[in-house]
């Protein structure tokens, strides 16, 4: 697998559609994979939901909920309940509505105007000038069937899929209807609703933007190095409403756009809209490397609030993250996909080769240096957690360590928070410029080890996985550094190590690394060490994780 796509709660299921490769384990005839869970943890395989077709593989994409049928494409239709109300998600789209967004539909982005030839790929109803964009539900892909009142069921519409086709001529961006709840997804008649006769458009991430009353896409001009913006009422006809970028970092192509509503912590109600963006290849450490903005959305355009990018991750293995839709303001989580693409197809596989990170949330928090920076953290670990493992810690003298046996074949959780002794300055051996190490330790009976270590002198924190052996590519960096920006001599971590997986979360989510990991053989032990100054650990705790697959 690689990205995750179409992730959406539908008020009772989490959807994680993924880009898939049915019959290799690499990519080349890309499905939409599906999995089910009602925890985030546990998973259910589904049938693959969106097949390659003669038209093209099926790239990365949304699912939003449908609630209200605007798109017309499901057969039953009811008028609901207007007092119903639901998070991210549009009530039903009034002739208000419609009336308030076709103005601005109408002011076309100069440069991807709307041709005769894209309009009549939007289906029949496109050529109506913009001001009558909006069809009412119609039902053109199936005959409306009017049950009885008593049958009717509480909603109208569904799950409806925004994806791209891709062919090495062009990308495009489809409609896809769900008759059964997310399992399958039909593919709309009128399809591409979206072509600006582009090969390198795509990913499209779709949500409802309540002060404007419609939908909003964004979707990427890949090798132009730009995001779009799109808006609907009726998820069939996209109107421009403006292009953001280049900006920040170029690489060869962005992909994978997001923009969502993070609220701000410690700061009352505040919020922010923040835009991210993958690149590929072209990340600083190499490869794939998602960056994000901090700004305000109108609308119609990200108005970005200075001109700094800040990256997802210290390492490199996080990437083409998408926010789940559907889920209450405030609660936003995402799933980034575990890879890189400069080792995705050689990493070492069984029967399966890539994974997700474990989800989780998003928020914004000012730094000491008051910028607004992102914040990630885990999401609902502690339902996993098994019995805690003992290991009573405490101060760790300059030049020693402690360790403790950790289980294989199940995944751990470290957290812990750790002061390192204040610089002797001169040293009693006459050396002055040693600051205090801090390391964390994995390792097994081979010599090989993984390690996290922290600089007390200059508050930053590396990550080596050099001395594993179970995997080495020219691109497969070994070591990665960030600095931390809090009390320079403290730092607070988790820590979740699975079998390849490796997911940093310093300074409660401030600084996140995520690291595919392959030692030959599992790593059973884990040591604290001190070097040069002794160190306080507190809060320390170590759990297993339970087993969430077979
Ligand atoms: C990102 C990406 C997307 C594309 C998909 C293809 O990893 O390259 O841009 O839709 O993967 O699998």
């Amino acid at each position: 697998m690689n990205d995750p796509n179409g992730l959406i709660f539908d008020g009772h299921t989490f959807h994680l559609y993924y880009q898939y490769d049915p019959f290799a384990p690499y990519a080349g005839q890309v499905h939409w994979g599906h999995a089910t869970s009602t925890d985030l943890y546990t998973w259910e395989d589904q049938p693959i939901a969106i097949d390659q077709t003669a038209a093209g593989e099926a790239y990365s994409g949304c699912v939003v909920l449908d609630r209200d049928n605007v798109s017309g494409l499901f057969p039953v239709q009811k008028a609901t309940d207007p007092s119903e109300t639901h998070a991210r998600g549009p009530a039903t789209a009034t002739q208000a509505a419609i009336d308030a967004l076709t103005p601005s539909l109408g002011k076309a982005s100069s440069d991807v105007p709307l041709s005769p030839e894209n309009m009549d790929a939007l289906g029949p109803s496109a050529a109506a000038p913009f001001g009558h964009v909006f069809d009412p539900p119609t039902t053109t892909d199936l005959p409306p069937v009017t049950p009885p009142a008593s049958t009717l069921p509480p909603m109208a519409g569904g799950l409806v899929a925004l994806y791209t086709r891709a062919t090495p001529q062009q990308q495009t961006q489809y409609l896809a209807w769900s008759p059964d709840g997310g399992k399958r997804f039909i593919d709309y008649a009128h399809n591409p609703v979206l072509d600006i006769g582009l090969n390198s458009f795509r990913d499209p991430k779709v949500f409802w933007h309540e002060p404007s009353g419609k939908w909003v896409m964004v979707v990427v001009k890949a090798r132009a190095h730009k995001v779009a913006f799109y808006g609907s009422i009726d998820l069939k006809h996209w109107m421009p409403l403006s292009d953001f970028g280049p900006a920040g970092l170029f690489g060869v192509d962005y992909e994978c756009p997001n923009l969502i509503e993070l609220p701000i912590e410690e700061d009352g109600k505040n919020t922010r809209w923040v835009l991210f963006v993958s690149v590929n290849p072209g990340g600083p450490q190499g490869g794939s490397v998602t960056q994000y903005f901090v700004g305000d959305f109108d609308g119609e355009r990200f108005i970005p609030e200075n001109t700094v990018i800040g990256l997802t991750d210290f390492a490199k293995d996080s990437y083409a993250m998408q926010v789940y839709e559907n889920l209450p303001l405030n609660d936003a989580v995402y799933f980034a996909w575990f890879g890189n693409w400069q080792y995705c197809e050689e990493v070492p596989n069984r029967s399966w080769r890539g994974l997700m990170t474990v989800p989780r949330t998003l928020s914004l928090r000012r730094d000491d240096m008051n910028w607004l920076r992102l914040v990630q953290r885990p999401k609902g670990l502690e339902q996993l957690r098994g019995e805690a493992i003992p290991f009573k810690v405490g101060r760790i003298g300059a030049q020693s360590g402690v360790q403790v046996s950790i289980p294989t074949g199940q995944a751990i959780e470290l957290s812990l928070t750790v002061t390192v002794d204040e610089r002797k300055n001169p040293q009693p051996d006459g050396n002055k410029g040693r600051a205090g190490r801090f390391l964390i330790v994995f390792s097994n009976g081979q010599g090989e080890t993984l390690s996290i270590g922290f600089d007390a002198f200059s508050a930053q924190l590396w990550l080596d996985r050099g001395d594993l052996h179970g995997f080495s590519q020219p691109f497969f960096t070994e070591r990665f550094s960030t600095p931390l920006t809090a009390n320079s001599r403290r730092f607070s971590m988790k820590i979740v190590l699975d079998a390849c997986a490796l997911e940093i979360f310093a300074n409660d989510g401030l600084s996140v690394g995520t690291a595919l990991v392959f030692p030959s053989s599992p790593l059973d032990t884990l040591s604290l060490q001190a070097t040069n100054a002794g160190a306080m650990v507190e809060d320390l705790s170590l759990y297993p994780l339970r087993k969430t697959m077979n």
